[in-house]
């Protein structure tokens, strides 16, 4: 495989014995958030803010003017925005959720509906603290983890219709769409979906929104699978993405490479100044948004790096590298491989445990009490939630463990390293237990919960 880049800087790692990592994980009451991630040996908690910047931005850092309003730094990162997305509006928040906060907050209010292929738990989080209620209309190919499929983050256009005509496009303030949909996969959406939900939206007079946080990758996917693209470069199928939208979200700690920042960008320039009010409350300034001018020169190098098409190839080519071990050693994951991560099937690598005892969590540890790999619940600690009138624990139809690729940060040894944990784990799940959730509650519990296991 071609590998677009060497290393330059070095971050040694290590393994703990096996009685030590035993003991992490009871000190931190088997929530692997609470691990100390120098106690970890390949961190694939997740791909946002891990990655590792280029040369060239670490020069632009240098570059950073960190001046509180009208910064040299902002308008190289205006530059950049206005080339790669087109919006004519934009604000620098300190990360995704940050600008998903000033956005819902302004928009959404008691009572209404925010229609997505499928939220991410701060996403989902903040549609709720604005008193909205999330609604996911991802395909329901998108819920059978072995059905191939090339776009299996799409949006199912029919229910958004039905949605619109059932309650109204008064309660409905915005439609979102993720790409590429984290929650189900990393799996990208085709510029024909993108088009079908921008045309709805614009017939009712809705305002459509991206959730762009890996628009690069999602770009790589159309290029390779839809057709009529093949020739396109990632940048031009970007520039068609983001015209058909009305704003984005998104977190550059994706792909934009950087350990921190995010975007909130809209046409409206009614909108804009009602976000302005918020951004200025909650993150600063409009010209820096939360953040050093430094970031936003990061930043502005590291989009066009993230487009670039040798860099996506090595990187998709990576989790691709993952996926296919891990299929070869009989472990079920999401096909087709998604972007930036690979997600294990665990109602279907741990039958045995029923969802209630979250065989997807047990997983979790498993991966870090047998390797010193830390890896991601995408199930019910994240999305379970109580129905209000039964009382009754609703669990999410999928089950996941996801392992996320950090960007330019591990080479194939560490991924083989994966690979191997995972088979050895395989051998002795008949073994495995579930768990109990001891403390934590709400829609982001899973940051904070506690877990003790079941004997
Ligand atoms: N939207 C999506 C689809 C995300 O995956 C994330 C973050 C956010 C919004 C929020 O961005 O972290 O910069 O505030 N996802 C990370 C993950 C945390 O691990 O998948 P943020």
């Amino acid at each position: 495989m071609f590998k677009p880049y060497k290393i330059k800087v070095v971050e040694p790692i290590k393994l703990l014995s096996r009685a030590e990592r035993e003991q992490k994980l009871q000190e931190a009451d088997y929530n692997v958030f609470r691990l100390r991630a120098e106690d970890t040996y390949i961190d694939l908690l997740t791909d946002s803010g891990t990655g590792a910047m280029s040369h060239a931005q670490w020069a632009a850092l240098m570059e950073g003017d960190e001046s509180y309003a009208g910064a040299r730094s902002f308008y190289r990162l205006e530059q950049a925005v206005k080339e790669i997305f087109g919006f004519r509006y934009f604000m620098p928040t300190h990360q995704g959720r940050a600008a998903e906060h000033v956005l819902f907050s302004t928009l959404v209010k008691l009572g209404d509906l925010v229609p997505n292929n499928m939220h991410f738990d701060t996403t989902r989080a903040n549609v709720l603290a604005a008193g909205g209620q999330p609604v996911d209309l991802v395909i329901e190919d998108a819920y059978d983890p072995s059905k191939e499929h090339p776009f299996k983050g799409e949006l199912e256009t029919h229910a958004l219709e039905a949605l619109i005509k059932r309650d109204g496009r008064e309660r409905i303030p915005v439609i979102v769409l993720t790409i590429t949909n984290n929650s189900g996969g990393g799996q990208p959406v085709s510029l024909k979906n993108i088009k079908a939900v921008s045309e709805i939206a614009r017939t009712h007079k809705i305002p459509f929104f991206l959730d762009a946080c890996r628009f690069a990758e999602n770009c790589f996917f159309i290029k390779e699978r839809e057709p009529g693209y093949s020739k396109k470069k990632p940048l031009e199928i970007a520039r068609e993405i983001f015209s058909l939208a009305d704003g984005m979200t998104f977190s550059a700690k994706k792909d934009a490479i950087v350990n921190i920042g995010g975007i909130l960008a809209m046409n409206s320039e009614e909108l804009y100044w009602r976000c302005v009010q918020k951004l200025i409350l909650f993150e600063g300034f409009p010209t820096y948004g939360g953040l050093a001018g430094r970031d936003l020169d990061a930043i502005a190098v590291g989009l066009y790096e993230a487009l670039d098409e040798d860099y996506l190839r090595d990187r998709i080519g990576q989790t691709r590298y993952l996926g296919e071990r891990l299929k070869a050693e009989n472990i079920p994951i999401i096909e087709p491989i998604g972007g930036h991560a690979v997600y294990i099937d665990a109602l279907r690598f741990l039958p045995h445990i029923p969802q209630r005892e979250f065989p997807a969590q047990a997983l979790v540890i498993e991966l870090y009490r047998e390797g010193g790999i830390r890896s991601v619940e995408v199930g019910s600690t994240m999305f379970a939630k109580r129905d209000e009138k039964t009382g009754q624990e609703i669990y999410p139809k999928l089950e996941l463990v996801r392992l996320a690729i950090p960007r330019r940060v591990y080479t194939q040894e560490h991924l083989d390293h994966v690979v191997e944990t995972l088979r050895e784990i395989r051998e002795q799940r008949a073994k495995m237990r579930g768990f109990k959730l001891t403390a934590g509650e709400g829609p982001l519990r899973h940051f904070v919960a506690c877990f003790a296991p079941l004997r």
